[in-house]
C-alpha cells in the first residue's frame, strides 16, 4: 500500500507525514538508503512543452501555463532521483502547467541524475546520494528565492515533491512561502527530519497512514491523505502504462495535487 499525502500547513504549524511503504533511514546519517523501488518503473514518451532555464545558477525545467488563469499560480517541482529533465517528469510538469500553473522543476543534480550517474564505471550510489543531498542543501534555498523573485509577492506558490524531493516540499510546506504543498511516495526521510517537522522528542514508529493522520490532526493541519492499493513505489511518476490500476492511480494522484493547489491558489 502506498500513498500520496497533501498538506496545507496553517502558518506557524508544522506537520508530519508518514506513509505506509515509506523507506526510513535507520540513523540520522545523511547516507540515505534508496532501494531499487526508487529506480524501477516505466519511461514514457511524448512531446514535451517546457524549456531549460537557469534560476539562481541552478538548471531548471520551466513549463508555462497554456491558459491565462488571472491570479499567477506557481508550482515548485522537487523531482525524484531522475531529475526534472527526465521525460516522465517533464510530462508531469507539462500536465500541471496545462492546468494554469507556471511550473519550475529544480535540477539539484546539476546534470547528473541517477540514470546518467549510474552508467559510470565504479558508480557508488551512497556517494552519489551524499553529493546530491549536499548540492540540494546548498541550492534549494537560493533557488526558491529566485523563483519567488521571478513571480513576485502576489503570486500563489505551491510545492510538490516526489521521493528524493519530498523532504524539500515538506520543508517549504512548514513556512509561509507556499500556500500549499503536496508530496508523493516520499523516500529516505530520516528520523531527524520527522523530529524537526513535528518538534517531537522521540522517534516515531513510521508504520502507518493512521499515524500520519493522528499527528496531522493533532497539529490542526489542513490535509488530505490519499492511499492507493496495488501500486508500487514511484507509481505517481513511473507507472506501468499497461497496468490500468497503476495508470488510474497515477492520474488520480496528479489530479488531486492540482485540485489541492487550486483550493489555496485562488
Ligand atoms: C534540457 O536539459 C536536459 C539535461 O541537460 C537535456 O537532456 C534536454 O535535452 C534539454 N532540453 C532542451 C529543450 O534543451
Ligand atoms: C561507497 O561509498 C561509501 C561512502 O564513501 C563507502 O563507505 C563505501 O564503501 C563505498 N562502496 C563501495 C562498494 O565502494
Ligand atoms: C488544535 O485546535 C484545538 C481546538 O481549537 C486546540 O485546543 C489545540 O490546542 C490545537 N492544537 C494545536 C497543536 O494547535
Amino acid at each position: 500500500m502506498f500513498s500520496t499525502v497533501k498538506l496545507h500547513l496553517i502558518k506557524g504549524l508544522s506537520a508530519l507525514i508518514i506513509l505506509s511503504g515509506l523507506v526510513v533511514a535507520q540513523s540520522s546519517s545523511l547516507a540515505r538508503d534508496y532501494g531499487p523501488d526508487c529506480l524501477e518503473g516505466f519511461t514514457y514518451s511524448g512531446r514535451v512543452q517546457g524549456k531549460n532555464i537557469t534560476i539562481a545558477g541552478v538548471p531548471t525545467y520551466s513549463a508555462r501555463p497554456s491558459k491565462n488563469s488571472g491570479t499567477k499560480k506557481v508550482i515548485m517541482f522537487f523531482p525524484d532521483v531522475f531529475g526534472p529533465f527526465y521525460v516522465n517528469n517533464e510530462l508531469l510538469q507539462d500536465q500541471f502547467a496545462s492546468q494554469g500553473y507556471h511550473v519550475f522543476g529544480i535540477d539539484y543534480f546539476f546534470g547528473d541524475p541517477i540514470q546518467i550517474a549510474q552508467t559510470r564505471p565504479n558508480f557508488n550510489q551512497t556517494e552519489w546520494i551524499l553529493k546530491s543531498v549536499q548540492q540540494a542543501a546548498e541550492s534549494v534555498p537560493r533557488w526558491i528565492e529566485g523563483v519567488r523573485q521571478l513571480h513576485g509577492a502576489n503570486s500563489k506558490y505551491n510545492a510538490v515533491g516526489y521521493c528524493f524531493g519530498a523532504p524539500y516540499a515538506m520543508d517549504i510546506g512548514s513556512t509561509d512561502k507556499v500556500v500549499a504543498t503536496a508530496f508523493a511516495h516520499p523516500s529516505a526521510l530520516n528520523e531527524e527530519h520527522f523530529r524537526r517537522l513535528t518538534k517531537a522528542d522521540t522517534a516515531f514508529p513510521v508504520e502507518s497512514v493512521r499515524r500520519a493522520h493522528d499527528i496531522l490532526s493533532a497539529n490542526n493541519a489542513s490535509y488530505h491523505l490519499q492511499v492507493f492499493s496495488g501500486v508500487t513505489h514511484g507509481f505517481a511518476i513511473r507507472s506501468d502504462p499497461e497496468n490500468s490500476n497503476a495508470v488510474w492511480a497515477k492520474e488520480e494522484s496528479a489530479k488531486s495535487v492540482i485540485e489541492w493547489f487550486n483550493r489555496f491558489s485562488k
